[in-house]
């Protein structure tokens, strides 16, 4: 234990109260910080009977102190004797849930509700609910909100007459005259009705909830949104269509746009309270509202929603109503003038073809998408892209091609960086759709220019596309339709185009096989080990060790060998030290060890900054 434990161990009460009451605030809020460790030195008496009377009567204080006080008092059950004292906290407590700051009362009422958890009964019955009562009857409208968060912890654990109390006192604040009250009953009714028996829910927390849906403030009927969906989870499935369906349209078509995106925000949990058999019939009515919404973020949320609302939905008859009700919505909001709407619908929508079949994603879907791809918007075209990958698997290869093609040729040079990585990504897949020859009519020179793209990342996935096309056309291919090109890059005056060559060596290679490997693209590693640039050598050194499992022992010994060696001895210190290491990484990779002539490997150098080195590429 430090002298500084033990000191506050003996720490006496006279200078505590001292700081407590100090002028500067910051040494209260340190008093207040440590308040747990004095309250061990005190004990559970003197902490009950002295030091929290003492804090109860100096709770006007700054917000921060409040707010610390707030939140220590929440775990100080161990330092006044545990559970059956925890109510000579809810004084203190109680002040500072009236408090004018909001954070200081959030965190009062969290502390409270922390604290009721820890009470009997009888305890609960005897001071929590007194406490409730007084704060709900209070004259500020600050302690008014704060008991609408300390109903529901106390609810069931106390006897039928207080729960009739309290279900009154909610529906009292749920009235409240100020909008702020009954704002914060709103944001606790789902809260309060979990806990409450659904007898009454049915037959008293409704009609408050008709209520707040009707409230004059929008922002009260904006959270009577959430509280209808905390209600459909709670009432039978025949309640709820009676009762919260047509709330809910109602606040779909509310004047506020507020609580109608409050409505679009929510649907996929409506859906989820309301049941598969309610929501096919009551809800599907209500996104096309929503979708065609005047106000833009509206429109945009409900958007956002349409794949989940319809993945949802019963499978029986489900894609009928997917192009009966919904698409022909959809179909308007291609063309929408907010670019964030059609962004949201364009990642939306490629989803929707599993759901609807073939036929279906031929006839709806496929001119949505050649007019996404077209759009001017690059979130939109990218959007598209990234999740078409599902369609090639409903409408099969030729479709896809006949279709998309053109557009998707057209996004290859795509200003956009993004876009053109998006296509690359989607290459693969869709080439293995299209066969060797139709993706070398239309697609190989693209994919070949990318390899010279001046954004790095795109340059990148362009060899990693590479190789998996590769896979799937086999070496044949590769040697005809990439090997030429990638070798080409290796007479390029670009030294960037250099270095890619070697990178796209790297990366094929194993694909390629040996036999291509030796025969062609070793041969160019090789003559790029006396490049004129230090940056080109040194990645020949790397490549070299990445292909070196692939040629025989012979290879090895015969060319390679030689050239590292002749590495060794390069003025760039860097191209040195990795070719001496590469002698060491390729016994590692192939198991057979080549000795260096070179006498003079830098073993006693420091490693030098690979990392750097990578940077400047
Ligand atoms: C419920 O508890 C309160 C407070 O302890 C008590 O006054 C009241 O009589 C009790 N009511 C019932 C029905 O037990
Ligand atoms: C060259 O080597 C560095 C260091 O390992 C690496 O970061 C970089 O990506 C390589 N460049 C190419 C084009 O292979």
């Amino acid at each position: 234990m430090t002298a500084s434990d033990n000191s506050s161990l003996l720490y006496p009460i006279a200078v505590l109260f001292d700081e407590l009451k100090n002028e500067d605030s910051q040494v209260r809020l340190n008093a207040i910080k440590r308040l747990s460790t004095i309250a061990l030195a005190l004990g559970v008496e003197k902490t009950r009977c002295e030091l929290i009377p003492f804090l109860t009567d100096t709770v006007y204080d700054e917000d921060e102190v409040l707010f610390a006080l707030a939140e220590q008092l929440g775990s100080f059950a161990p330092y006044v004797g545990g559970p059956e004292h925890v109510h000579v906290l809810l004084r203190p407590l109680e002040q500072l849930a009236t408090a004018d700051e909001t954070v200081v009362r959030d965190k009062a009422v969290e502390s409270l509700r922390a604290l009721a958890t820890l009470q009997s009964s009888a305890d609960l019955e005897a001071h929590f609910v007194p406490l409730v009562k007084s704060l709900a009857g209070g004259e500020w409208f600050t302690s008014r909100t704060s008991a609408c968060g300390l109903l529901s912890a106390c609810y069931q654990r106390v006897n039928s007459s207080l729960r009739a109390d309290l279900r009154e006192l909610f529906r009292a604040l749920c009235q409240d005259e100020t909008p702020m009250v009954r704002r914060a009953a709103a944001a606790r009714f789902a809260e309060v009705a979990r806990v409450v028996e659904p007898e009454h829910v049915k037959g008293e927390l409704v009609a408050t909830l008709v209520a707040l849906s009707q409230d004059e403030q929008d922002s009260v009927r904006l959270l009577a949104v959430e509280a209808c969906v905390g209600a459909a989870a709670l009432l039978p499935k025949d309640d709820a269509k009676q009762i919260v369906v047509p709330l809910l349209r109602q606040c779909a078509e509310d004047s506020s746009w507020r609580v109608r995106y409050s409505v679009a925000d929510k649907l996929i949990e409506c859906q989820r309270a309301l049941g598969k058999e309610v929501s096919k019939v009551d809800l599907v009515p209500v996104l096309p509202v929503l979708l065609n919404d005047a106000e833009a973020e509206v429109r945009s949320a409900a958007a956002g929603k349409v794949l989940a609302f319809c993945q949802n939905l019963d499978p029986y008859q489900r894609d009928l109503i997917i192009v009966n009700t919904i698409l022909p919505h959809v179909k308007e909001l291609v063309g929408d003038p907010s670019a964030q709407v059609r962004a949201e619908l364009a990642a939306a929508l490629p989803g929707l073809s599993p759901l609807l079949g073939k036929q279906c994603t031929v006839d709806h879907l496929l001119p949505l998408f050649l007019a996404q791809l077209k759009d001017d918007a690059a979130d939109v075209r990218l959007n598209v892209l990234s999740h078409i990958g599902c369609v090639n698997d409903v409408i099969g290869v030729q479709q896809v091609a006949q279709s998309l093609l053109p557009a998707v040729v057209e996004l290859a040079e795509d200003a956009k960086w993004r876009v053109r990585l998006a296509i690359i990504e989607y290459l693969p897949s869709l080439a293995g759709h299209l066969g060797a020859q139709l993706f070398d009519e239309r697609l190989n020179a693209l994919c070949c220019n990318w390899l010279v793209d001046h954004v790095f990342a795109v340059r990148q996935a362009a060899a990693g596309a590479l190789k998996k096309l590769i896979l799937k056309f086999g070496p044949e291919w590769a040697q005809s339709a990439v090997v030429p090109k990638v070798l080409s890059l290796a007479r390029e005056p670009n030294y960037l185009h250099r270095m890619m060559c070697l990178l796209c060596i790297g990366e094929i290679a194993e694909v390629c096989g040996a036999e291509i490997t030796m025969r062609l693209l070793l041969p160019t590693v090789l003559s790029l080990a006396s490049d004129n640039v230090a940056n080109v050598r040194f990645n020949v050194t790397k490549t070299l060790v990445k292909i070196s499992p692939l040629v025989s022992p012979t290879c090895l010994q015969t060319q390679i060998k030689p050239v590292l060696d002749q590495l060794c001895m390069d003025n760039d210190f860097d191209v040195k030290y990795f070719a001496s290491e590469a002698f060491v990484a390729i016994a590692d990779a192939t198991g057979i060890r080549i000795d260096s002539y070179v006498s003079n490997r830098p073993h006693s150098a420091s490693k030098p900054a690979a990392s750097e080195r990578g940077r400047k590429d």
